[in-house]
């Protein structure tokens, strides 16, 4: 009745109602609010007192990457230190991080710039086998959200958790680069291709038992090779001159 007779002291009303009410979020799904990617804090295993310094092995290693550089751009080795570091002690904890800005004078602030850009710096600590399973597009077309349930299934973990003997750790990824043989995971340095739930439980049981499972396809196929055999090339190439008209052979 008051919206008909008086429409404007409606719409006041409204409006003052409105104001007075809570602010509510249009989404009503959970929000995901992490700045774990870019945010340092300071843990029993993961602060700056405890101290880094390269092995002696390392410090060789160390030495060869830097000959690689002019004096003047010694920071251009800021990532293979940090790689270098992370190998070392298992994480790009921030004691590596000051190690290697201390090495390449450069403001602590730019390595941290840097190892919380690239995702390969893995700035906590994480298993012994570091399983990555891409679920970008190609390998979720292929299964790989099986692949994912299968690992934490067998394991008894979910994505970004560790196991309690600290042997995996799981995480998804965007595109590993191998998608010709999706579904695809890393363990470290190594891709696993072709990948069946099967054949998924077996490289993780034998990474369990201490063994190194073959790496590459899971399926039999050579590297990126078509799966069902050759689709071109199948005839002899034909020889130089092919095509050319008589005159000119
Ligand atoms: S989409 Fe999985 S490797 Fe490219």
């Amino acid at each position: 009745m008051l919206t008909r007779l008086f429409p404007r002291v409606a719409a006041a009303v409204a409006l003052r109602a409105a104001a007075a009410a809570p602010a509510r979020a249009i989404s009503v799904s959970a929000v995901a609010r992490s700045d774990k990617l870019f945010v340092h804090r300071d843990t029993p295993e993961n602060n700056p007192n405890l101290p880094f310094k390269f092995t002696p092995e390392n410090e060789e290693r160390v030495a060869a990457i830097l000959a690689k550089y002019p004096a003047q751009y010694k920071k251009g080795a800021c990532i293979p230190l940090l790689d270098l570091g992370q190998r070392q002690q298992g994480f790009t904890s921030i004691s590596v991080m000051n190690e290697v800005a201390r090495l390449l004078e450069m403001p602590p602030m730019r390595v941290y710039e840097v190892a919380t850009f690239y995702t390969m710096f893995n700035r906590e600590p994480v298993g012994k086998y570091f399983v990555q399973v891409c679920t970008t597009s190609p390998c979720e077309l292929c299964g790989a959200s099986k692949i994912v349930k299968t690992i934490e299934d067998h394991l008894g973990i979910r994505l970004g958790e560790t196991t309690q003997d600290k042997m995996f750790t799981l995480v998804e990824v965007e595109c590993a680069g191998a998608c010709v043989n999706a579904p695809v995971m890393a363990v470290n340095d190594d891709y696993y291709e072709d990948l069946t739930a099967e054949s998924t439980i077996k490289i993780i049981d034998a990474l369990k038992a201490g063994k190194t499972p073959k790496m590459g396809p899971q399926s039999g196929r050579k590297g990126c090779e078509p799966i069902g055999g050759l689709t071109t090339l199948l005839e002899e190439p034909t020889g130089p001159g092919y095509g050319l008209q008589a005159a000119l052979q």
